[in-house]
């Protein structure tokens, strides 16, 4: 039996649901905790009263009793996602399961999760939590679970009929990010054993046609928003540096426009620190008659006190009665309609976001700043006018989106790499992956890449049946590359720093490299530097980082990001845990032995073979295979270029880059991965006639480690 129960039901069981949620407001005592409720509870409760979601929650708790999955489109701001998860369990429809509600985004279910936490007077992770990767904040007791979409997708591998949950809600569904998109197929087909469970599809006010398609016979339920005019200015001519643009606008609008709080779009965390910085010093410039701005950034790898810092009132003004301050919240697409910020009256909208491509002819998946869709751009404008009336400056042309953007933004399930997805749904025992029910089936090309990547991976087989090796893998929440890697490390007497490795791949860059201070950063780091390349180099940060035992003064001194850091050592406790309940060895080669680093670099092989680029004779490096010019990245520590290198990331921008890379031997290569390194389908170049020499020089043939499954 689960301790967990939901004291609505519990405390009045022989009422109905819409009973249950008219008391649940009425209370005078917290349900929870059988305390007075507190002020604050209080005063909340007096603000969710006037959101435009209140009035329809008799209706909705209809809806969901009577439909198993129900649609609700509302324009954002209007509390779908604070209040309808609450109602679910206020209303005891769910009983004694849970309901878990996804995001697409981590910032999302944690701001979420603790602002809910507030509204129902209890502690975040007890009754109230959220699951991110790595980052699991709930308890036995949790009945209202928000976590990530992949979080779910990951879950239902364990618990494939989601029996601990009696409602799910999809939200941001608009936002059709790969793991939501692969959820509605698998939520579509669990209906029928699952006739108790409840499916609301949650979405900002855009084409709900899909969804209705989708699921048919779903109802509808349509939120009006709340919402009031907005002006909408182009710029004339087309702007030629669309951050100048956004700065001089940001410092126009403060300087002559009525007060209210200004919301700019950027598209990454660097642009969006840079930009902060030059708007603060550009309005200390102007002196004090001018009233104070207060710049916030917000972006996902934000440290999560400064991210709510969103939520605190605008600065207040120099002296009394003079010209009021305003926030300038400078944010990436979280802004868009995940997070709703109330006092925003002016909206800056470059037309720009960074998006996910994939190109399966050339295997590369990345992320690239791309101009936003006319949807996106509207959802955009309309975080102006929460309030009162706003205005949106789009710094393009009117022409330029009405040509040059496209209506909506393409699903991401039709721009990634679907490696991960496949091995998730041959793990749930999908196999026919051509008939899985896809509101947008992905491009065979994009599946056939998957499938054989997995295949090379010898995470499935032949005929594309998971093998034991890829059981395994589906068990780490990691990229099929590295938990390949990690589980073959162990063969090597190094799995303990792959490890470390891996862990560091999947936190936040440690390094950090402010802008007044390069050289100081340049030089703090070339102490970890190792030559062999930036995989090592990660891990002699992390080894530093355990001598000086975890000292956050020590990282400031050495220019490295402290959270980065601690959160690599969380990570990398997690995967230890999930290494010894599939029975993987933890060890190391013994520091100072010929082979340590070698055997490290060899692991590295077998889980990065398929990203290798060669140094051609002009000077350039080709990636192995696919034949596309490459450079070193900038932050490469490589002191020298190494005729093989693996890589971790390909980067689009001006050029094509390869990041995080190091240098590996191509008889490592041909030994590890022969089935992949096999000539006879080779592109003809001049990594393959050096191959040639490899092979001929090789006289015995060593076991094929990367194919065979443990
Ligand atoms: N952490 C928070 N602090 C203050 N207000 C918040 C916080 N999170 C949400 N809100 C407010 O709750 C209201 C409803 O938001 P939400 O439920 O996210 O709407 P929707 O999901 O429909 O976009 C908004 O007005 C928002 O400003
Ligand atoms: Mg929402």
């Amino acid at each position: 039996m689960s301790k967990r129960e939901n004291p609505y039901v519990s405390q009045s069981p022989g009422s109905t649901p819409k009973k249950r949620m008219f008391s649940a407001v009425q209370a005078n005592l917290n349900t929870f905790t059988g305390l007075p409720y507190s002020d604050k509870y209080y005063d909340i409760l007096e603000k969710r009263k006037t959101l435009p979601i209140w009035e329809q929650r008799e209706e909705i708790i209809d809806c969901v009793q009577k439909h198993q999955v129900v649609l609700l489109a509302g324009e954002t701001g209007s509390g779908k996602t604070t209040q309808i998860p609450q109602l679910l369990v206020e209303a005891g429809i769910v009983k004694d399961k849970m309901v878990g509600c996804t995001q697409p985004r981590r910032v999302a279910a944690m701001s979420v999760a603790r602002r809910v936490a507030e509204e129902m007077d209890v502690k975040l992770g007890e009754e109230v939590g959220y699951t991110i990767r790595f980052e699991d904040l709930t308890s036995e007791k949790t009945i209202l679970k928000y976590l990530t979409d992949g979080m779910l997708l990951r879950e239902s591998m364990a618990d494939p009929l989601l029996e601990r949950y009696g409602a799910i809600i999809l939200d941001e569904a608009h936002e059709r990010t790969l793991a939501t998109d692969v959820l509605f197929g698998l939520l579509k087909e669990m209906l029928n054993s699952r006739p108790d469970l409840k499916v609301v599809v949650m979405s900002a006010t855009l084409d709900t046609q899909k969804f209705q398609d989708f699921f048919i016979g779903a109802p509808l339920i349509k939120v009006p928003g709340r919402t009031f005019p907005v002006d909408i200015f182009y710029t004339p001519e087309p702007e030629k540096d669309y951050l100048e643009a956004s700065i001089r606008t940001v410092i126009q609008i403060h300087t002559c426009e009525e007060p209210g709080d200004i919301l700019l779009f950027l598209t990454g965390e660097q642009e969006i620190e840079d930009a902060c910085k030059r708007i603060t010093n550009e309005i200390a410039s102007l002196g004090d008659n001018v009233a104070p701005l207060k710049c916030l950034p917000l972006y996902s790898s934000l440290p999560r006190d400064l991210q709510d810092r969103i939520f605190d009132p605008p600065p207040k003004s120099r002296t009394p009665g003079g010209p009021i301050g305003r926030k300038c919240i400078i944010a990436t697409n979280i802004a868009e309609t995940s997070i709703t910020i109330d006092g925003v009256v002016y909206v800056i909208d470059p037309g720009f976001s960074k998006q996910k491509v994939y190109n399966p002819r050339i295997r590369v998946e990345s992320l690239l700043v791309s101009p936003i869709s006319r949807a996106s751009a509207q959802q955009r404008a309309g975080r102006a006018g929460r309030t009162r009336p706003g205005k949106a400056f789009r710094l393009y042309t009117e022409n330029s989106f009405k040509k040059d953007l496209a209506p909506q933004t393409y699903p991401e399930i039709l721009r990634s790499n679907l490696g991960s997805v496949v091995l998730q749904l041959k793990k749930l025992g999908i196999d026919d992956l051509v008939h899985f029910d896809f509101m947008d089936p992905p491009a065979p090309e994009t599946m056939m890449r998957a499938l054989e990547l997995l295949n090379y991976l010898g995470a499935l087989d032949d005929e594309g049946n998971l093998t034991p090796l890829g059981e395994q893998m589906s068990e780490f929440p990691l990229d099929p590359q590295l938990s390949k890697m990690l589980i073959y490390s162990a063969r090597f007497n190094c799995s303990s720093e792959i490890l470390s490795i891996t862990a560091m791949l999947s936190v936040p860059n440690c390094f950090i490299r402010p802008k007044d201070s390069q050289k100081q950063a340049d030089e703090a780091k070339s102490k970890f530097l190792h030559k062999e390349g930036d995989h090592l180099t990660l891990l002699n940060v992390y080894h530093a980082y355990k001598t000086e035992h975890d000292d956050p003064k020590w990282c400031w001194d050495n220019f490295l990001n402290y959270r980065s850091l601690v959160q690599a050592d969380s990570v990398r406790k997690q995967l230890a845990n999930i290494m010894q309940r599939l029975q993987v060895d933890i060890n190391s080669t013994v520091f100072g032995h010929r082979e340590y680093y070698p055997n490290i670099l060899k692991a590295l092989c077998l889980g990065f073979f398929m990203q290798v680029a060669h140094l051609e004779k002009q000077g350039n490096y080709l990636t192995v295979k696919d034949n596309q010019v490459v450079h070193l990245h900038p932050s490469s520590g490589l002191n020298f270029k190494p005729e093989w290198v693996i890589y971790s990331e390909f980067v689009l921008t001006t050029k094509n880059y390869i990041r995080v890379t190091t240098s590996v031997k191509a008889e490592w290569l041909v030994e590890l991965a022969p089935h992949y390194y096999d000539l006879s389908n080779f592109p003809n170049c001049e990594a393959k006639r050096v191959l040639e020499r490899i092979y001929r020089r090789s006289t015995q043939s060593t076991p094929n480690l990367a194919h065979t499954s443990i």
